[in-house]
């Protein structure tokens, strides 16, 4: 009932050309996949131009972050509306690279969810624990309280059609994934978390992706997963072969 969800996060790689050049390759190469959602998410400036070369593709577009205001005196932001005027349909919300490095926290995850949601923009919600909290034992505290404050105040029906992700923070461009049994795991704990908070039927919609060090090697054995919906990857999402293989290994 979930279509598999493919999305690629360029983080700050690719210029507009680059971009362009890379999305043309794309479309080409997944002109006949069916049964997969693909997505690509440049830089802010390449936006309007792959969203112009993606047209008709089925391919979606998404930004990498956003301000929840609409408009307003934040120098460097940009708000959901301009970010869906200049092409984006979807989202990335929370990344850790965010939560890390630019003070993301979940309160401003949830105000950015929220404000993706009025514009009609698909958020996809990134969540996950740090190696010293899975360590710890704490990852399930950490995915619960990252939810619940993160998602604070969205409805049912628009949690059945927004996506999270779940992006262990040490699995993250270091090449160390988290094996499809621990991906289960925690994806089956985050599905059973929905169910509580939002009700069955937007529990079983709602699609969630893994990320981190997903590559053509492991993309199959994770995405056999019942609670993997997809994958969001970094690194190889930035190579054509590596990314339409990514794709291919998703389709149910
Ligand atoms: P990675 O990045 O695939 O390079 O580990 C994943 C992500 O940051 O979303």
């Amino acid at each position: 009932m979930r279509t598999p969800l493919i999305a690629g996060n360029w983080k700050m790689f690719k210029t507009v050309r680059e971009s362009v050049a890379f999305v043309t390759d794309l479309r080409a190469r997944v002109s006949a996949v069916t049964g997969v959602t693909i997505l690509v998410a440049p830089t802010f400036p390449a936006l309007p131009a792959v969203a112009a070369a993606l047209e008709g593709s089925g391919i979606g577009v998404a930004a990498q972050n956003l301000h929840w205001e609409r408009e307003g005196a934040f120098t460097g932001e940009v708000s959901a509306p301009m970010l869906r005027e200049a092409g984006a349909g979807w989202a990335i919300i929370g990344h850790s690279e965010r939560r890390t490095l630019f003070g993301d926290t979940d309160d401003s995850v949830n105000r950015k969810v929220r404000s993706t949601l009025t514009a009609t923009l698909t958020p996809i919600v990134c969540i996950g624990e740090t190696w010293q909290e899975r360590e710890a034992n704490r990852t399930l505290e950490v995915l619960d309280r990252q939810i619940k404050a993160g998602l604070d105040g969205v409805t049912g029906t628009e949690l059945a059609g927004s996506v999270l992700a779940y992006e262990p923070v040490w699995a993250i461009g270091t090449g160390r994934t988290a094996t499809p049994a621990q991906a289960q795991q925690a994806h089956e704990h985050i599905r059973g978390r929905l169910t509580q908070w939002f009700g069955p039927d937007a529990a079983a919609r709602c699609r969630i992706l893994y990320g981190g060090s997903v590559k053509p090697d492991n993309a199959a054995a994770l995405m056999s997963q019942p609670d993997i919906d997809g994958a969001l990857v970094g690194g190889a999402s930035l190579d054509t072969d590596s990314f339409v293989k990514i794709v291919e290994r998703a389709r149910r």
